[in-house]
């Protein structure tokens, strides 16, 4: 079941992984986060530390510094290059982002009880007609999102472990952000929290002609704007 939420771009998958394939995602992820540990990133210009944990798996890793926002191809901390994407999120990307590219980057995020992440935009890629694709694991959040405009009415639902959340056409640079974690919502992860996938695109890719054929049946999920 896919629900098509405000903007037709925006597609909720509710429980895309079921339980088993949860832990064979968390499995590959293990194995990715011992070659590339969580970082903290730090704000542009003031320094200041997320709350977010991050890392990086794919040719390319979303970086974040007083330098700025940016991609690079290697950990800043252990300076390595990124491990790849596990296959079974390539074949995620493969089955729901309707082109016809590979992803470049997949930012991990991990969020303790207490951690959130302030409205934003991903506008770091070169090339907005590949979507973003989002996989939650664990503990379930509060999630928001509005328009393209800060300041645009926002609507808020939650994310739950398994659920593919994309962002892709018309609302590919929508804002977006998680104002809480709903600690021990989940079993998943022994530590608690929640990891957070996304998959981009970075580069330019060669023309995309015919990628969004092939657009799956929707159904338009309720929701309040607030
Ligand atoms: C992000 O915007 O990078 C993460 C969103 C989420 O944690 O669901
Ligand atoms: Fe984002």
């Amino acid at each position: 079941m896919t629900l098509q939420i405000g903007s037709s771009g925006l597609r909720l998958y509710p429980e895309y992984f079921d339980r088993q394939a949860q832990g064979a995602v968390l499995a590959a992820l293990r194995g990715v986060l011992e070659a590339a540990p969580l970082f903290t990133q730090r704000m542009p210009k003031s320094g200041r530390p997320m709350s977010v944990g991050m890392s990086n798996c794919g040719p390319l890793g979303w970086i974040s510094d007083e330098r700025g926002y940016r991609y690079e191809p290697a950990h800043p901390q252990t300076g390595r290059p990124w491990p790849a994407i596990p296959d079974i999120l390539l074949r995620l990307w493969s089955e729901v982002a309707q082109y016809r590219h590979p992803p470049e980057a997949c930012l991990i995020n991990y969020y303790d009880p207490n951690a959130k992440m302030g409205l934003h935009q991903d506008r770091d890629e070169a090339d907005f007609s590949a979507p973003v694709v989002s996989l939650s694991l664990g503990d379930s959040c509060l999630f928001r999102v509005g328009g393209i405009k800060r300041g645009e009415a926002t609507r808020s639902f939650r994310l739950n472990s398994g659920d593919v959340l994309v962002l892709g056409g018309d609302a590919r640079l929508a804002f977006h952000g998680v104002d809480r974690i709903y600690s021990n919502t989940s079993t998943l992860l022994s530590e608690g929290g929640r990891i957070n996938l996304t998959m981009r695109r970075v580069t330019r890719a060669p023309s995309e002609l015919g990628s969004n054929l092939g657009a799956p049946e929707s159904a338009v999920l309720g929701s309040s704007n607030r």
